[in-house]
């Protein structure tokens, strides 16, 4: 069985070779919520906490105004715990290494729904084929909790509004999903 007290330590992939430190997550370890992004970025990989940078600041800014949930009310982590080199996307590779980490979290965390940001958490997680323009919003079944994806906060820093008022759409899903429970 995988100790989460081992996690900071973890050299299972070669994105321990680059990084500071191992981001292992946020919030209450058990939580009705899990939100779930790519990879650290820099400023993660310095603080040691997930989404503490620009994006992470419009997440929760939008997980407030649509869920009405802080920040320390949700359970926060990312597909891989270690910065990849200048922000590349993880690797198939590195993302599977990494996976056990993640399946442990998922069965501590007993969530009802697992919010996916971005393609690489949607693909990974939820085994989508096609892209999160398309997969945005969709409600699926990950054991006993739902999943639904909606785009990366880093997406919506780049692509304005438009990108700002799907997010609220499918965070507006996961507030039905929370509240039918
Ligand atoms: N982007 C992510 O996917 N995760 C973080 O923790 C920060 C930025
Ligand atoms: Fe271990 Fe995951 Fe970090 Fe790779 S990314 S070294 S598997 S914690």
């Amino acid at each position: 069985m995988l100790d989460l007290a081992d996690l900071p330590s973890c050299t299972k992939c070669a994105l321990s070779e680059h990084r500071q430190r191992v981001v292992i997550g946020s919030g209450p370890e058990r939580s009705s919520l899990m939100v779930l992004g790519e990879a650290p970025g820099r400023s993660e990989d310095e603080g040691g906490a997930p989404f503490i940078g620009r994006s992470g600041r419009l997440l929760f800014e939008l997980i407030g105004n649509e869920l009405g949930r802080r920040r320390d009310e949700c359970f926060v982590t990312n597909v891989v715990k270690c910065r990849p080199p200048a922000n590349r996307t993880p690797r198939p590779r590195e993302i599977a290494m990494c996976r056990p980490w993640l399946d442990e979290q998922l069965r501590r965390c007993e969530p009802a729904v697992v919010l996916a940001l971005g393609n690489t958490a949607a693909k990974s997680l939820f085994g989508f084929d096609e892209g999160i323009s398309v997969t945005h919003g969709r409600v699926v079944q990950l054991g006993g909790a739902k999943g639904v994806a909606t785009y990366h906060p880093a997406a919506a820093l780049r692509g304005g509004p438009s990108v700002v008022e799907v997010m609220r759409g499918d965070l507006r899903i996961v507030r039905e999903l929370l509240g039918a429970r």
